[in-house]
């Protein structure tokens, strides 16, 4: 028959995605509008300004999207509408969700809400074929970092996160200590390719206690400290080998407390997703601690662990599979927990 057409939005944080995808995994196009550069001067995302951001990209987005797919008649065409609902912010997720409500009603094609983390995780059953629950997930970006127990699609349970602040948030206050700018992931995983990550022994946080609990705002903090101790000192900053040892304890963290995971659940098949997951260190972590224990880890491509309209699109579609529908009446939730 015909093949199934699931159309994705989300506007949950900074960026505006949208993809169609037909059926579980095969992406027909794919579209981005980001506000980094919107945002970057204020160095952090400024919730009003992404609300207004997401409405001026969103339609000209779609219309391009739409047509790169070879969509003429989305109200035939069409399968399938899923919209991120949550977690977010309020005035960003708004603007996807009115905008697929608006199109379910218009074409009328069923509407799927979609949670932003099971979004995430299915990067990885877009890149990988073969990866059948159960699984692990490490999520980490700019507003979570939580191990996933994946039971089934639809049936999850959060192994843990963080007490603070989030994988990438660290990442990204780090990189403005350090005068680096906004985002900070990207840059500080660059300079840090080619620091001495012995250079300053940091801690790596909540290390040894046996829980899956990360928490990353003391390890800015030690940053901090050291950056006060060479200015009192008259030296100079030695800005690659603060990165590479920042990285090292962050990753470190990371890696330890996905070991805890596999323990506590006997689950070997690992996977990674989250903006945070495009960083060069905790890939290569994974691989060699996958290589060392025998885990089957699964990377999605680094376009896939950031924001994106394909993730939901895939989540979408596996709800619906499910025998999920949703009418017009759900509204967004900030704070949507897994
Ligand atoms: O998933 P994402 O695009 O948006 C959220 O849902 O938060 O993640 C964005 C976060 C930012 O904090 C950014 O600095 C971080 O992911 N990030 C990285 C890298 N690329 C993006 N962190 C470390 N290394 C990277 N290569
Ligand atoms: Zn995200």
């Amino acid at each position: 028959g015909d093949p199934f057409l699931t159309l994705g939005i989300e506007t949950s944080c900074d960026d505006t995605a949208v993809a169609v995808l037909e059926g579980p995994r095969r992406v027909l196009a794919a579209g981005l509008s980001s506000q980094v550069e919107d945002h970057a001067p204020h160095g952090g995302v400024v919730p009003e300004l992404a609300s207004r951001k997401h409405q001026e990209a969103i339609l000209p987005l779609l219309h391009q999207v739409l047509d790169r797919a070879g969509i003429r008649n989305p109200a035939r065409e069409l399968h399938l509408v899923a919209v991120t609902s949550g977690p977010g912010l309020m005035g960003s997720l708004l603007v996807g969700v009115m905008t697929a409500k608006a199109l379910s009603q218009a074409w009328e094609v069923p509407l799927v809400s979609v949670n932003h983390l099971e979004g995430h995780l299915f990067a990885n059953v877009v890149a990988h074929g073969d990866l059948k629950p159960p699984f692990l997930c490490l999520i980490v970006s700019g507003g979570h970092t939580e191990i996933l127990l994946v039971r089934a699609f639809g049936d999850y349970q959060v192994l843990g996160g963080t007490r603070d602040d989030a994988a990438g948030e660290a990442y990204d206050k780090v990189a403005k200590l350090l005068g680096l700018g906004y985002p900070g992931g990207p840059v500080v995983d660059r300079l840090a390719a080619t620091g001495n990550p012995e250079a300053f022994p940091l801690p790596v946080p909540l290390s040894g206690s046996g829980v899956v609990e990360f928490s990353f705002s003391g390890l800015k903090t030690a940053v901090l400290w050291v950056l006060k101790r060479l200015e009192k000192d008259g030296l100079p900053v030695p800005v690659e080998d603060l990165c590479a040892s920042f990285q090292r304890a962050a990753v470190a963290s990371l890696l330890e407390k996905t070991r805890v995971a596999v323990e506590q659940t006997g689950v070997r098949q690992v996977a990674l997703s989250g903006g945070v997951g495009a960083n060069s260190a905790l890939r290569a972590g994974l691989e060699e601690e996958g290589a060392r224990r025998g885990w089957r880890v699964y990377l999605p491509p680094r376009d896939l662990c950031t924001d994106n309209g394909v993730m939901i699109a895939a989540a979408g579609y596996s709800s619906f599979r499910r025998g999920i529908r949703c009418d017009v009446t759900f509204a967004p939730d900030p704070s949507w927990e897994l």
